[in-house]
């Protein structure tokens, strides 16, 4: 109501022929973000501050197959919202074939200090600059994506109450799908419920974290809480020659290859298939494979490598699932 009331004024004042300078567009309003507690400081880059505007366009461009060459791909198309914001299929379907990789849940990214399982983009607006000009996953081409918006009856002016008076950019479009990306949060699962002592824990589920974070199972120093990831790269010995260089590719070291992201396990029921290509079904194969699964060569991370193997009975295993269940957030399976 009080913005309508303004945006009326704002014609108003430029219609008449009054010599008064056209009214500026109301300013966009600062989004109040909440931290969790417990979780550390988030980086927001100062040139593009979280606004109620601009996550709105940000939240409407994720969801527009207009970034696509054919209209037919959206981000959501690969990342969707009742997995996490990631795709049930091993790999996903673009307009140009499949991505050769799995798709990444996407939440909690404002603690990711890099992005893609190579780590190769920087920030949450360089990387969103990849998917539309990648042949196979959205396969157009920046400048005719800003012809189309500048078209549009509506993003225009969408535009300007987000960032002002500035012409549509490229820049302006991934700031804004950046800003949504950020609001993404996940932090009140069971667990977190359990720490704050709201909740407790089945005796399966209690197993299963003291397997999870002690050296019987050893999952934490990777996985770290809160976000249950380290932000780093490590080989889990899935391959005794990774056929994906993974972080090889950016930094032609040889040990380096087969190295991947260290992926959230914050709501992992829902983000199935597991790893990198989307090679595990279930949760439980996953632990398999960290039992006594995995390839130990020159390769595979030290932290698994000087381990015997775990040797977990069956109830230890289906503990650890439990604990893993413990992390999921319904809101991230929601349509
Ligand atoms: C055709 C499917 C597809 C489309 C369309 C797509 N993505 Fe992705 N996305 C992927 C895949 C696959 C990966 C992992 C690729 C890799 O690591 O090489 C990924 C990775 C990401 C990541 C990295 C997450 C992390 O934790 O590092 C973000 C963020 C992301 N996508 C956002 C977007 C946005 C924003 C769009 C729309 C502009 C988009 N994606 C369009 C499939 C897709
Ligand atoms: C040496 C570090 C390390 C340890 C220890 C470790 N992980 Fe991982 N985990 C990773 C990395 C790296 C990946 C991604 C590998 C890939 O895709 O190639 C991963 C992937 C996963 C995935 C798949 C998530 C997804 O979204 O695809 C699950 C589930 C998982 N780990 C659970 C565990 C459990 C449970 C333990 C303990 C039994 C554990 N991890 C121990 C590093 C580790």
């Amino acid at each position: 109501m009080k913005f309508g009331a303004l945006i009326l004024l704002g014609l108003v004042a430029c219609g008449k022929d009054t010599g008064v300078p056209p009214a500026l567009p109301p300013a966009p309003t600062p989004y109040e973000l909440v931290v969790p507690a417990g979780f550390p400081a988030p980086a927001i880059p100062p040139d593009n501050p979280l606004t109620i505007e601009g996550i709105a366009l940000g939240e409407r461009l994720f969801a527009d197959p207009i970034l696509s060459v054919d209209s037919t791909i959206a981000c959501i198309s690969c990342h969707l919202p009742a997995h996490a914001f990631s795709d049930p299929r091993s790999f996903s379907q673009g307009v140009g074939g499949l991505t050769s990789r799995n798709s990444m849940p996407l939440f909690n990214l404002l603690w990711s200090r890099s992005f893609f399982w190579d780590g190769r983009a920087a920030s949450l607006e360089d990387q969103a600059l990849e998917p539309v000009e990648m042949p196979v996953e959205m396969g157009e081409d920046w400048d005719r994506v800003v012809a189309k918006l500048e078209r549009h009856p509506e993003y225009p002016a969408l535009f300007t109450r987000a960032f002002g008076d500035v012409p549509i950019d490229r820049r302006l479009v991934v700031r804004a799908i950046a800003q949504f990306e950020r609001t993404l949060i996940s932090a009140a699962s069971k667990y977190d419920r359990w720490l704050a002592g709201q909740a407790e824990f089945t005796p399966e589920e209690e197993r299963g974290f003291v397997l999870f974070h002690t050296e019987e199972g050893d999952c934490f120093h990777c996985h770290v809480a809160p976000l249950f990831t380290d932000n780093e790269f490590h080989n889990n010995g899935l391959d005794l020659d990774p056929p994906d260089e993974g972080l090889a590719a950016l930094t032609g070291k040889r040990l380096d290859r087969g190295k991947f992201k260290t992926p959230t396990l914050r709501n992992v029921e829902y983000t199935a298939p597991y790893m990198h290509d989307g090679r595990f079904q279930t949760l439980e194969e996953v632990v398999v494979h960290y039992d006594s699964g995995f390839h130990r060569t020159a390769l595979t991370d030290p932290l698994l490598l000087v381990r015997p193997n775990l040797d977990l009975t069956p109830a230890d295993k289906r503990a650890i699932v439990a604990f893993l269940k413990t992390l999921s957030e319904p809101q991230f399976q929601v349509p």
